[in-house]
């Protein structure tokens, strides 16, 4: 076994012995969306028992059980995927926090995989109906789907954030699923706005963009968890390269594949010595700032999926060559090595409000092991 591989065996085993340990700790709670001094606890929130299905990260944790028993084909992990369902099926069949355009990482990581590996009918249905409550979020008059809140919050009204394109697989399978074009219509006029204002001609990202949803104007940029307006948050930046990716895969839309292209030239021509993005891309080597491992392991995941499309040539191979180092650099550096109980420490939420600073976070962890998944087994189907 070559260096290499022998890096990827070694961190599946590590990450799978974890989830493992994870399964017993947690059962049928969910952990918090990050670790306090790099330990995960149930999550808590005022009027919700403790671990409840709240939030935008839950499915995060399925989604590892998912990937760990594909990895191993072990029935556990799937029995304790499985024990997580019906907390998402009450979640969208009574409505309980689903204000967000989020119902895309939530139901496709934890029921289009239900669907997908097992044919759990239930699973399929909730899907189904996440989906139709997503399209509910679309401003007719502008085109795109509100990120946050209800629609008539005047403080979110009218506005998209980068990270959304990861929810438009949802509606592409909904389509698929149904033979019912709308869903896809309208993802795939979403992700044409975000492309034509979230993108900067400089190859960066807004992390926000607003529109007047009455009509139809586009307004501004803004950032939540980056430094500044017009600075380029590292994991806004990373959610474009695969977000964009992966709406190429289910629209063939060239114009997205080129721009994950210019998104992830940016990101790779920022990075600095050891391959792992600080939180903004305006921080380098020397800055004292944080690095954001989560932003690192999606970039992954979205050279990846990058490398499914492009031709054999110099482009491919310099996205293939920098995956690798970004997840060497990881499994060999940003893994735990004292307790904890998270697969990839070093991460950052929001450094802006102070919230899950060089801390881990569920979804950290699970980009991190798709992106093995999809290093050591390239034919893997993928659920998004
Ligand atoms: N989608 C929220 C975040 O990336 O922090």
């Amino acid at each position: 076994m070559n260096k290499a591989n022998q890096i990827y065996s070694q961190a599946l085993r590590t990450a799978l012995d974890t989830i493992g340990r994870n399964m017993t700790t947690f059962a049928t709670m969910f952990p918090d969306n990050v670790t306090r001094a790099n330990i995960y606890y149930p999550r808590t929130r005022d009027g919700f028992a403790i671990g409840d299905n709240f939030d935008w990260t839950t499915s995060f944790w399925p989604g590892q059980l998912w990937l760990a028993y594909e990895l191993t084909d072990k029935d556990d992990y799937c029995l304790a995927a499985k024990r997580l369902l019906p907390s998402f099926i009450n979640r969208i069949d009574n409505q309980i926090d689903i204000d967000t355009h989020d119902l895309g990482f939530l139901y496709t990581l934890s029921c289009v995989t239900a669907w997908q590996l097992r044919g759990i009918e239930p699973a399929r249905q909730a899907a189904l109906k996440a989906a139709d409550y997503l399209i509910t979020r679309c401003l007719e008059n502008v085109g795109v789907i509100q990120a946050w809140g209800d629609l008539s919050d005047p403080n979110q009204r009218g506005r998209t954030i980068i990270d959304s394109l990861l929810n438009m697989p949802l509606l592409y399978w909904a389509s698929e699923q149904t033979g019912e074009p709308h869903y896809t219509a309208v993802a795939h006029r979403h992700t044409e706005l975000l492309r034509d204002y979230l993108v900067r001609d400089d190859d960066t990202t807004y992390h926000t963009f607003y529109w007047n949803p009455e009509t139809g104007e586009p307004l501004f940029g803004r950032t939540e968890q980056g430094h500044a307006d017009d600075s380029c948050w590292a994991r806004g930046q990373a959610w474009g390269i695969l977000g964009f990716a992966l709406n190429y895969r289910y629209t063939r839309d060239h114009s997205f594949l080129a721009t994950a292209q210019r998104l992830a030239d940016y990101f790779l021509n920022h990075l600095p010595s050891d391959h792992v993005t600080y939180w903004d891309m305006v921080f380098s080597d020397g800055s004292g700032e944080e690095r954001d491992s989560s932003a690192a392991a999606i970039a992954v995941c979205g050279l990846q999926e990058l490398l499914h499309w492009l031709p054999a040539g110099d482009v491919r191979e310099r996205y293939a060559e920098s995956a690798e180092n970004i997840l060497q650099s990881l499994a060999q550096n940003y893994t735990p090595t004292g307790e904890s109980n998270a697969l990839l420490l070093h991460s950052v939420y929001d450094k802006p409000k102070m919230v899950g600073v060089d801390e881990g976070c569920l979804w950290g962890d699970y980009f991190y092991l798709e992106a093995l998944m999809r290093q050591t087994n390239p034919e893997w189907q993928l659920y998004w």
